[in-house]
């Protein structure tokens, strides 16, 4: 029993394999939080430690107890008008505009399987694997229940939470802030670790101390964004990669989030991550019920590479679904950065022989396909094959590319409409616009009012039909500009803080209605890269293109920002062409690749221009990618630590399970003359393991591997890459 309510302290207990999470409802029916962290026994409380504090006022019921103040407490839900005057969970405001409500106990119940999140994401798995708690919360006078919801995924250390608000009263009432989770440590010292970026660079881990006030974090762009990811880390401060006490919280939701790390006037900490609460406002009616999206969290204390395992085997196998979760992916060549939107059916097809040769499996078919597309500033939302500019039908194109011997793959941006189109021509409604101002246009484009029903279903069929006529095997679904101008045009009053939300969920009703209606098809998640890397998109797209950047040594900082929170199964890197497109900068073939197979692997350039002996490294690539996939996809992912200020590398390895082999990988960063030697920390092999050096007949154990290190072979110029496999040979301490 992974959840435990025990009556005589009314302390509930949720367990994990390595982690226990408790809350106990204490004088006058509040809420508090009591602990989250390494595996515990027993009623936690005792660290909630009471003082009259000035200006943190009592409950009336407290009489003349000055200790009990919500301003002071861990709580577990937290909401305005009851005294805390931290950023809070929750607030609502009443038909009479009064703001505030004052949440109590009221009930729980605890069952086997998980709770319900009607139209959004979620954790899946079998009732066996999750046991869920329900606790009511209430306010009577302001008539509002609120249920905060549990499930404990124990074996992973993963606890996910979701709240469902449902308006008890007689009069509207408005949902102006409702985090889906909050997390309050009494003591600490903590860094917040959160990934910020733009487009082409996006996920960089910034690492800050937490200070007294509050660091948020977020998006208001109406997807995740590049900006901000909705996924952030509180870690004690001498935590490391393989030591130290972290807690990361993953927001499963692909919309307006806030993060928050408040420190407060006695050092206490908060953590709290949700929905956004600019532009929200959600009014319920009598009767009714919000479902604030699903929050997973989890704790190390074994450092950052652990915490992220957690996170990575939670996305894996319980987040994606569909066939391919932990099937190898084709390796693809991707037409974007060879052509841009100028080719017809035959340079396609060209493409596609040049790449089969060298074993290339898939051409995916990017932007420029349909309607009137020679360029950005036409043709979104007419999902019409340009056949003049193919000479051919989607299906024959289809057809010629598998007869080449490869699978095809199409682009699609299926939110987005062109002013320049006949959908707009015809409805130039269905855009969001408010009446009487010119919109802000981004990319030349508007963006489709997917809250409404109509729009997402006409959508869907113009691009279920291209889909269900022609042989494809893949979609990469995206995105290219943020939101404005949010103005639903349907009849009778609408209340436009809710409509952002319901976007969200439309788009994920498209999305769930093309994997009902095509099992086989794999989508690719993109948002002008990884803008809308999110794990409520991992649900229906198991694999997001990471960024437009495809510089080997950026995407370096990016693939590296983005693996604390997100496995490589869900990464999409191609080595491309250079000089790099974005950056100018030149990097080898071998280097390129060894970045790229730190993801899904791929290709996006014309093969054609390489040389003969390039060629022969990208069939060489091919090949270890098909040697290694299993490894990569599905291994376990260490960012290592490099021994030495001195040397300017970045490091990273793969681990199989077993730990029976391993792949380990580094790219240089500076050329030095007369440099120092770097080793680098392997991490995940089995101590007494002895571990074969593959094209060497060295052997080392690894004990020496992880602790001594493996020196990195003297590599002239910068940006140089050394990938290398072990395998271990068996349990031998003489091969020392
Ligand atoms: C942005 C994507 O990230 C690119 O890979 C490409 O698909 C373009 N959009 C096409 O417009």
């Amino acid at each position: 029993m992974a959840i435990i309510y025990k009556e005589e302290n009314k302390t509930f207990t949720l367990h994990t394999r390595k982690t226990t999470y408790q809350m106990k409802v204490a004088s006058y029916g509040y809420l508090l939080h009591t602990y989250y962290g390494k595996k515990t026994e027993g009623d936690m409380s005792y660290l909630i430690q009471r003082r009259d504090r000035g200006f943190s006022g009592n409950p009336y019921e407290a009489e003349s107890d000055r200790t009990f103040s919500l301003d002071t407490l861990p709580q577990e839900y937290s909401c305005q008008g009851n005294g805390d005057f931290r950023s809070v969970a929750f607030n609502v405001r009443n038909a009479q505009g009064v703001y505030g409500c004052d949440l109590r106990f009221r009930n729980y119940r605890i069952y086997q399987g998980k709770y319900e999140l009607p139209g959004l994401p979620g954790v899946y798995g079998t009732e066996e694997e999750l046991e869920t708690l329900e606790i009511t919360l209430a306010d009577e006078n302001v008539g509002v229940e609120v249920v905060l919801c549990y499930s404990v995924l124990e074996a992973l250390d993963v606890i996910t939470r979701a709240v469902r608000v449902k308006n008890t009263g007689a009069e509207v009432l408005t949902v102006t802030k409702a985090a889906s989770a909050e997390l309050d440590f009494v003591c600490g010292d903590y860094d917040v670790l959160h990934f910020h970026g733009r487009h082409g660079m996006e996920h960089v881990m910034e690492r800050t101390p937490v200070f007294h006030g509050n660091q948020s974090f977020g998006s208001i762009r109406g997807a995740s964004s590049h900006q901000h990811n909705p996924f952030l880390i509180l870690a004690q401060q001498n935590t490391t990669e393989d030591k130290g006490e972290c807690y990361g919280i993953s927001f499963v939701y692909s919309g307006n989030f806030h993060g928050e790390v408040e420190k407060d006037q006695t050092a206490q900490t908060r953590m709290l991550m949700g929905i956004q609460d600019q532009m929200f406002a959600y009014d319920l009616a009598a009767g009714e019920t919000f479902t604030a999206p699903e929050a997973a969290l989890s704790c190390s204390s074994e450092g950052l590479s652990s915490l992220s395992q957690n996170f990575h085997r939670l996305i894996r196998y319980h987040i994606c679904r569909g066939k391919f979760q932990k099937v190898r992916r084709p390796i693809l060549i991707n037409n974007w950065e060879a052509t841009y939107f100028d080719f017809d059916g035959e340079k396609i097809c060209n493409i596609a022989r040049q790449a089969s040769e060298l074993g290339v499996e898939m051409l995916v078919l990017d932007d420029g396909w349909f309607g009137q597309r020679d360029g950005d500033v036409s043709g979104l939302g007419d999902w019409v094959v340009n056949e003049e500019k193919l000479g051919c039908t989607m299906g024959e194109l289809s057809e010629k590319i598998n007869q080449i011997g490869m699978k095809f793959g199409l682009w699609i941006e299926p939110e987005m409409i062109s002013e320049n189109s006949d959908l707009y021509r015809a409805h130039p409604d269905w855009a969001f616009a408010i009446p009487g101002k010119n919109p802000v246009r981004s990319r030349h484009q508007l963006v489709l009012d997917f809250s409404r029903e109509e729009v997402v279903d006409y959508i869907y069929s113009s691009l279920e039909k291209v889909i269900s006529h022609a042989n494809i095997s893949y979609l990469k679904m995206d995105m290219n500009r943020s939101i404005t101008d949010v103005y639903t045009a349907v009849s009778g009053y609408q209340n436009h803080g809710k409509i952002l939300y319901q976007f969200v969920l439309g788009v994920y009703r498209f999305l769930d209605k093309i994997n009902t209606r095509f099992p086989d098809l794999f989508v690719e998640g993109c948002s002008g890269g990884g803008g809308r890397f999110d794990a409520g998109m991992l649900y229906y797209t198991p694999q997001i293109w990471c960024s437009d950047n495809t510089d080997a040594v950026e995407r370096l900082a990016i693939q590296k920002g983005t693996s604390y929170g997100y496995p490589i199964s869900a990464v999409g890197s191609h080595v491309s062409i250079v000089p790099n497109h974005q950056t100018g900068r030149v990097t080898s073939l071998k280097t390129r690749g060894v970045v790229a197979m730190a993801g899904s692997f791929g290709y996006e350039l014309d093969l054609g221009v390489l040389s003969e002996e390039e060629k022969e490294l990208v069939k060489q690539q091919i090949a270890d990618y098909r040697k290694y996939w299993n490894l990569i996809q599905n291994g376990d992912y260490y960012r290592l630590e490099v021994a030495g200020k001195d040397t300017a590398l970045e490091a990273w390895m793969f681990v199989a399970e077993d730990a029976s082999e391993a792949l380990v990988n580094v790219v240089t960063l500076e050329a030095r003359c007369n440099g120092p030697v770097a080793y680098v920390k392997l991490r995940g092999l089995k101590e007494a393991g002895s571990y074969r050096l593959e094209g060497t007949h060295q052997v080392l154990s690894g004990s020496a591997l992880m602790y001594g290190g493996l020196p990195v072979p003297h590599m002239n110029g910068e940006y140089q890459a050394w990938q290398v496999h072990l395998t271990e040979i068996g349990e031998s301490a003489e091969a020392i």
